[in-house]
């Protein structure tokens, strides 16, 4: 009977075993990853060149409720700042390294390929990264809280047509919220870094709110749920910022 009882509890011990270490692994290593992300800090990634990256105001891991640390740390780090310093070596010994990113768009030669990627992808990300805060979400405040009323009847409607061009953008874009020439909000999307401020876009306008719908920004959390990542991007978009974005769009 001993024998019995002591081969069963070897049994139950080495199941035990084999099960719990591949667990604790696992958990050990997505622990690891997520913690690096959540410590490391915006603020020491700088570019080389003229221009240089949006400054954060928050940590990789403050948007947690809506994009996860390890993506914002990859997303801000290296694709961005990849941008970024294309750029800044796409535009040496040119005149445009005495134009804003804004000229610099605008006159785009748009078989400029350097500068059409790396240009849009830095004022996009730009755009992306200071239009966002822990402290965003809820419903618009302030100016823009009225100009959206008057040009979409609601609030929906904006978030509905937003999420609508986002989640139709075939493959890797942008959806934004532009002001047009004649003064009026919009939606519209566009492919791969191209932007509004382009030339030969179909809409034109000064973006004021962008949300990126490249797979990088969101596929570690949402996979190939475009459509949620959308819908919690809401939950960190920065009123004030947008506010500050359409004040100074109206001025040009
Ligand atoms: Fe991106």
């Amino acid at each position: 009977m001993n024998k019995i009882i002591l081969a069963f509890s070897i049994l139950v011990t080495s199941n035990a075993y084999l099960s719990a270490t591949p667990k604790e692994n696992i958990n050990l290593n997505t622990t690891s990853i997520s913690e690096s992300a959540s410590q490391a800090d915006p603020n020491s990634v700088k570019a080389k060149g003229k221009f240089q990256l949006v400054t954060l105001n928050y940590g990789y891991s403050d948007l947690e409720k809506s994009i996860d640390a390890e993506t914002m740390e990859i997303h801000y780090s290296k694709h961005y700042l990849g941008y970024t310093n294309n750029l800044n070596n796409a535009i040496i010994g040119t005149e445009m390294e005495n134009q804003s990113i804004e000229t610099i768009l605008k006159n785009l030669d748009m078989n400029n390929s350097a500068v059409r990627n790396n240009g849009g992808g830095y004022y996009n990300h730009s755009l992306y990264f200071s239009t966002m805060s822990p402290k965003g979400g809820g419903s618009p405040k302030g100016e823009i809280a009225n100009e959206i009323k008057k040009d979409f009847g609601s609030f929906d409607e904006l978030k509905k047509q937003l999420s609508d061009a986002g989640a139709k953008q075939f493959g890797s874009g942008w959806a934004w919220l532009i002001l047009t020439e004649d003064g009026k909000l919009a939606v519209t999307s566009t492919a791969n870094q191209d932007n509004p401020l382009m030339p030969n876009q179909t809409v034109k306008g000064t973006p004021i709110l962008g949300i990126d719908v490249w797979e990088h920004a969101y596929y570690l959390r949402y996979q190939n749920k475009r459509a949620d990542y959308l819908n919690a991007y809401f939950n960190v978009v920065d009123w004030d910022a947008v506010n500050n974005n359409y004040r100074n769009a109206i001025k040009k």
